[in-house]
């Protein structure tokens, strides 16, 4: 197994299944007309999994327009839980179709949050990619419109995610087991 930061990683999605992952989902989002395409990728961790699967768009002949958005999740009770912007996209979304980018769907907070945001400001359509869905941690209903791949309950790192703000950089998507 990878030894990293002296930890030990276990890989659970390797690069090469990842690539061929984001072809296939690329060609998915592809099937559906769009209009005036703007893809939105959620900063952090989506930073390496929306470079890939932007330019599978582009190999599926999509001509999107790309914009980030930083958002943070703050408060820990359970009541007082909300999502804020920390550094907001540039472009107009009014009338145009919009799809957005995450590493991971967990509660289905930051993306409610960012496609309501979306829909206030008028998008024509909001649709959702994840790299990866943790479906036993959803709090209310919320589904992605693509989704590369069904997660365990581990808390993962890699292929744009951290811990810490470490292991960011490695290709592939891993669990932390501990000391090497
Ligand atoms: P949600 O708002 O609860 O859906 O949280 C999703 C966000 O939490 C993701 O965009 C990630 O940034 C972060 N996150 C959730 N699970 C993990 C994990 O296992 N590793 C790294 N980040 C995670
Ligand atoms: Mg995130």
């Amino acid at each position: 197994m990878p030894v990293v930061r002296g930890k030990i990683i276990d890989p659970l999605f390797s690069a090469e299944v990842i690539a061929e992952r984001n072809r296939t989902m690329a060609a998915e989002i592809a099937t559906n007309p769009k209009k005036d395409l703007l893809v939105i990728s959620i900063l952090k961790g989506s930073f390496i999994f929306a470079a890939d699967l932007i330019r599978a768009l582009h190999e599926a002949g999509l001509e999107p327009e790309v914009e980030f958005i930083t958002l943070s999740s703050y408060g820990k009770g359970t009541t007082s839980r909300g999502v804020k912007i920390i550094k907001d996209i540039d472009s107009d979304v009014r009338g145009r179709d919009v799809l957005l980018i995450d590493d991971i769907l967990e509660s289905g907070r930051t993306l409610r949050f960012a496609r309501e945001l979306m829909f206030e400001r008028g998008a024509n359509n909001v649709d959702i990619a994840v790299l990866l869905d943790k479906r036993s941690r959803r709090e209310g209903t919320l589904d992605a419109d693509y989704v590369g791949f069904e997660c365990p309950d581990y808390f993962v790192v890699g292929y744009g995610m951290d811990v810490a703000y470490a292991f960011r950089e490695l290709p592939f998507v891993g669990v932390v087991k501990g000391d090497a």
